[in-house]
């Protein structure tokens, strides 16, 4: 046969066939161009497990009329535009994939207005083919409706499950998304039922709460009983011609003590700036700081969220961008555990708990509240005066010794900032197994005072000048 080239459709079709699997890859690709549009809200409807409806309504930022075509056609994005773009992505999409993908194995439609625009507009696209642009009234936001996924593809809708378990697929992503988004409201129906509501949250309450009321809703209270709080940052070291130069990274979220294990690998959920991944080396940092605290067989329940710097994580490494390449992979592998081991120390046999498990969503804001003021630690670039200033108001006293009223010098970070502050030094290695060692640049160990409630901190503490200027 000759070689030729495919139609755009067919192109698309096959796109699909790695981008939408089932229902649920739908609901996720329409829900992340909603956070990405900045939705606060998102009404999400569904029939049959999907199959037949899947509808996403948000109140975001909107598409203009003449854009609705571009939406729908292959490689079209409004998120990037250059490689360097790329190499910094920070919303959930940038493929410009999605929707031609759906459009070409659906009845698709999608409908919009942009928030100062007085009118709306709507676009219809059937089994690949692109209608023309009508105009429709609709609210601010977004509306994409798919009809009857994979009716003109038999092969793809033959895989498709019962509408139960279609159901059971869509619910676990949005679990996953609400985890990551406790400040967006998510309603779900199915069959013109309402069955989920995620309450959104807003300033100050978010802040208080830190998104332990997601997680109650989400995983439930015997989880949230469990979980103890994860907060450590590890600041950037520009390379200063001694040891190595490490980029700024922070670790948090919960992990339930071990008392709460699981059967199977179900509750486990780890973002790397926000986006659901999976990646086997983190996972096994996360295995091995549990190794001798579950019994065999048992698997750890957690929600960690890694931030660091995005020119140093790599996105574009599959097509339902489900995987990341670390740049790296040891630094970041070595950092999870030694959280994860340091903040698992106080549920060793033998050892008295120190920290509390998180016990209701009322009872965290309530604590939060009185300890550490409301205060949040900022994404990067991290902020040590802020991580000191909690650390003092949980503790009492400032790290430096002085009483939390008086005013801290202030000692903000940056990536590539001269002197920079040297990261925990790597855990010691004993003989019979790898141990983070009880290091003076950590401030938090099994021998600090630990705040009363499900809350583990600790900073890395600023390299003195004379180590800092070290050629
Ligand atoms: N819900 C939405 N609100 C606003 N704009 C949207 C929405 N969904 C899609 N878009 C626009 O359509 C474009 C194409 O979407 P998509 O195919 O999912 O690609 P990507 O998300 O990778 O850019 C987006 O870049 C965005 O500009
Ligand atoms: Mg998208």
């Amino acid at each position: 046969m000759s070689i030729r080239q495919l139609p755009d459709t067919l192109v698309n079709q096959i796109a699909a066939g790695e981008v939408i699997e089932r229902p649920a890859s739908v609901v996720k690709e329409l829900v992340e161009n909603a956070l990405d549009a900045g939705a606060r809200r998102v009404d999400i409807d569904l029939e049959e497990g999907g199959v037949r409806l899947v509808r996403v309504r948000d109140d975001g930022g909107g598409i203009a009329p003449e854009q609705l075509p571009l939406a729908v056609s292959r490689h079209a994005t409004s998120k990037i535009a250059s490689l360097d773009d790329l190499e910094v992505v920070a919303t959930l999409g940038f493929r410009g994939e999605a929707l031609p993908s759906i459009a070409s194995v659906s009845r698709f439609a999608i409908s919009s207005r942009l928030a100062d625009a007085d009118h709306g507009a709507a676009l219809q696209v059937e089994g690949g083919r692109v209608g023309e642009v009508v105009p429709k009234a609709h609210p601010r936001g977004t509306t994409v409706e798919v009809r009857e996924l994979f009716y003109n593809v038999p092969a793809r809708r033959k895989f498709l499950r019962a509408e139960r378990t279609e159901l059971g697929h869509i619910e676990e992503w949005l679990r996953s998304l609400a985890l990551a988004r406790p400040d967006v409201e998510l309603r779900v129906s199915h069959n013109g039922r309402a069955s989920r509501r995620y309450r959104g949250g807003e300033g100050e309450r978010l802040a208080l709460d830190e998104g332990a009321e997601r997680l109650v809703e989400t995983l439930g209270e015997a989880f949230a009983q469990a979980a103890l709080r994860v907060e450590h940052a590890m600041a950037p070291r520009a390379f200063d011609g001694a040891g190595d130069a490490s980029p700024g990274l922070r670790l948090h979220g919960w992990i339930a003590q071990p008392t709460y294990s699981r059967a199977s690998a179900d509750q486990q959920y780890l973002y790397v700036n926000g986006r659901a991944v999976r990646d086997r080396s983190v996972a096994h940092a996360v295995k091995q700081a549990y190794a001798d605290v579950l019994f065999h067989g048992r698997q750890p329940a957690y929600v960690l969220f890694l931030e660091l710097d995005p020119a140093r994580v790599d996105v574009n490494v599959h097509p339902a961008k489900h995987e990341v390449r670390f740049r790296d992979a040891r630094l970041v592998h070595d950092f999870v555990y030694r959280t994860l081991h340091e903040a698992l120390a106080g549920t060793r046999a033998g050892n008295a708990p120190l920290v509390a498990a998180v016990s209701t969503q009322a009872q965290v804001s309530r604590e939060l509240a009185a300890s550490v003021d409301g205060r949040q630690q900022s994404g990067l670039p991290l902020r040590v005066d802020e991580a000191r200033d909690a650390y003092a108001l949980l503790y009492g006293a400032r790290a430096d010794g002085s009483q939390p009223d008086a005013p801290l010098a202030p000692a903000t970070v940056q990536f590539g900032a001269q002197g920079g502050y040297a990261p925990c030094p790597r855990p010691a290695r004993t003989a019979s197994r790898r141990s983070a060692s009880r290091s003076p640049s950590c401030t938090a160990s099994s021998s600090s005072p630990r705040p009363p409630t499900g809350w583990w901190w600790s900073t890395c503490t600023p390299r003195t000048s004379a180590s800092a200027t070290r050629s």
